[in-house]
């Protein structure tokens, strides 16, 4: 059984070793319940992507417990230094450039150099932050396509007991609708996401805010310029290297290195953005991968394998994808430009 943990010290303790250890736990926050999971450790967080039933990887959230820690993680210009003065604790996410120290998981970022985080108002939040000893990833605690929840039986209602060893219970949350999402990591403060912060009062700190969709600015969180490729070309599907190929392989085949040899698609996600990042940085002209089944979080590995294998310039926005690629894509059907599908 998923065990519901009542607010209380025990409760906290063992939420946060969980955690720790790399469970994940479902805990409160003002906005919705947030699904978490250890932001450094590749598995965890593969382990939320795959609990979610997700057929993409979209960046997730890191929650820390106040803006010093966050400071470890990313950098923080002056516009982003006074929004998380005036917001933090509370309702508003900030998209950072990582830190070249960075201990978090490259899956955190799906691969950008970018990293949001949050600091969560919520007192059983920031306890759970505090008696941590990891920062923590999360996406709303609701499967994909499914609404946010606010309260745990909500949460309960949603994963089974394979998918979180816990859900701490804070009753209903006070904001009920996601974090406000500002990118603060290029020349402008732009606005990805509304949410929990009204905009107005994010203006008043850091003056106007670009949309995404304006000017340079990405027109949603799942617009494909926002997501990671490498900078050598990648071929896919491939059975065996060429020459002049670093081979990313999958289960028994010998590559140059392995996303699961075991097969798994959990342990290939955690792999993924790490291991095309070494391959990238390497000796080899371009990088060929080895088919991965479309199965289980197989199908968000094959989804970000397209798009890191398609050169930006010629990349269709994501509702052009289905024409694009065949039936096969597995597609968000994004109508609102702000709905990120999760
Ligand atoms: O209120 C909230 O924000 C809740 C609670 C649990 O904190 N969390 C939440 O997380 O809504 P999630 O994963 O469902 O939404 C994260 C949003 C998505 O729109 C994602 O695309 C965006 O933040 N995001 C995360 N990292 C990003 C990055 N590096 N660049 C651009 N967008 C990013
Ligand atoms: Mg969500």
């Amino acid at each position: 059984m998923t065990r519901v943990l009542p607010a209380s010290p025990d409760s906290l303790a063992e939420a946060a070793g969980l955690l720790d250890r790399g469970s994940l736990v479902a805990f409160p926050t003002e906005t919705v319940y947030g699904l978490g999971g250890d932001a450094t450790d590749d598995k965890a967080v593969a382990s939320i992507f795959a609990a979610k039933g997700r057929p993409s990887f979209n960046p997730l959230i890191t929650h820390l417990p106040d803006l010093e820690t966050a400071g470890n993680f990313a950098l923080f210009n002056d516009p982003a230094f006074d929004l998380a003065e005036a917001f933090w604790p509370g309702p508003l996410t900030l998209v950072l450039k990582r830190l070249p120290q960075c201990r978090l998981s490259d899956l955190v970022s799906a691969g950008l150099d970018t990293v949001a985080l949050r600091v969560p108002a919520h007192p059983l939040a920031r306890d759970l932050l505090r008696s941590a000893n990891v920062p923590v990833a999360a996406p709303s605690a609701n499967r994909s396509g499914h609404v946010s929840p606010t309260t745990a039986d909500h949460v309960l209602s949603e994963f089974t007991e394979d998918q979180i060893a816990a859900i701490l219970d804070g009753g209903p949350c006070r904001v009920g609708v996601e974090s406000t999402v500002v990118d603060v990591s290029g020349a402008q403060p732009t606005l990805l996401r509304p949410g929990g912060l009204a905009v107005e009062d994010i203006q008043r700190v850091c003056g106007p805010l670009a949309k995404a969709g304006e000017g340079e600015a990405p027109r949603s969180p799942g617009m494909l310029s926002r997501h990671y490729a490498p900078g050598k070309p990648l071929r896919l599907n491939a059975g065996a290297p060429r020459p002049g190929e670093a081979f990313l392989s999958f289960g028994g085949l010998p590559g140059t290195m392995n996303l699961s040899v075991s097969g798994d698609p959990i342990e290939a996600a955690a792999n993924l953005f790490a291991m095309l990042r070494e391959l990238d940085a390497g000796g080899f002209a371009r990088i060929a991968v080895a088919p991965v089944p479309d199965t289980g979080l197989g199908a968000a590995i094959n989804d970000r394998l397209r798009r890191a294998a398609t050169p930006v310039e010629d990349a269709a926005p994501l509702d052009d994808w289905p024409e694009a690629c065949g039936a096969a894509m597995p597609c968000l059907a994004i109508t609102d430009p702000y709905d990120d599908g999760d």
